[in-house]
């Protein structure tokens, strides 16, 4: 990885990663890969072009489908299939699904080249659950952020009930625990810390605090 310079933010869901990993890219001058958003978007794909319904996917077609498209920088922005996905990948609906979606062999396969070939080039911040340990090991800076569950489903409640959404505290911090589960006992790339990387609980700071920790940390 000779040309890529990177920053690995991992952890567990609603920790506040894509707001540190936005902010520190910013204060950096640094490119931002959200990997979450790449399998919000795989997943969106699959429920609105009816390769996921009544909960069951067809592997085929949809792998199919992921060989005929292909991620793209839009300016510093993700494309995926002609289209710039924003609040769409977002919804309760896509948090349910994506954690299934995202523990595919295939659709693993298929976001570990994405990331490793858009990175190319670039110093880049990522967040996601797995790009210290798997996607750029030899990251130079590893960080892990964790949190209670009760702590980020009121972050994520406040959040969404700020865009309008109803769904209920219960039900954010009942997808945060599957979600929880679903990725740290997955067989490929499982949610984990790198032996690495530095753990920072944020339960008890905010973003402002953890992002002087993080910087802190870079020399
Ligand atoms: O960061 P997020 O909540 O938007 O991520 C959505 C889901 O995508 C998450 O539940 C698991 C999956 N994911 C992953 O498997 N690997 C990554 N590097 C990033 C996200």
């Amino acid at each position: 990885m000779s040309n890529i310079r990177v920053i690995a933010i991992d952890g567990y869901a609603a920790t506040g990663k894509s707001t540190l990993a936005k902010k520190l890219a910013s204060e950096l001058n640094y490119r931002y890969m959200d990997t979450g958003s790449m399998f919000r978007v795989l997943t969106y794909q699959a429920m609105t072009q009816g390769f996921l319904k009544d909960d069951r996917l067809d592997n085929t077609a949809f792998e199919a489908f992921l060989s005929k498209n292909h991620f793209y920088w839009e300016g510093s922005t993700l494309g995926f299939n002609q289209q710039v996905l924003r609040n769409e990948i977002r919804t309760y609906e896509v948090s349910t699904n994506v954690s299934k979606i995202a523990a595919l062999p295939y659709v693993r396969k298929f976001a570990l080249k994405s990331q490793r070939d858009l990175a190319q080039g670039h110093s880049i911040v990522m967040d996601g659950r797995d790009i210290g340990t798997v996607v750029f090991p030899e990251a130079k800076y590893k960080f892990f952020l964790d949190a209670s569950p009760e702590v980020r489903a009121q972050r994520r409640w406040e959040e969404m009930q700020q865009q309008g959404s109803t769904v209920s505290l219960e039900a954010i911090l009942e997808n945060i625990r599957a979600r929880d589960k679903e990725d740290s006992e997955r067989a490929i790339a499982p949610l984990r810390k790198a032996d690495d990387a530095l753990l920072i609980d944020t339960s008890n700071q905010n973003i402002e605090e953890v992002f002087q920790t993080l910087l802190s940390h870079l020399v």
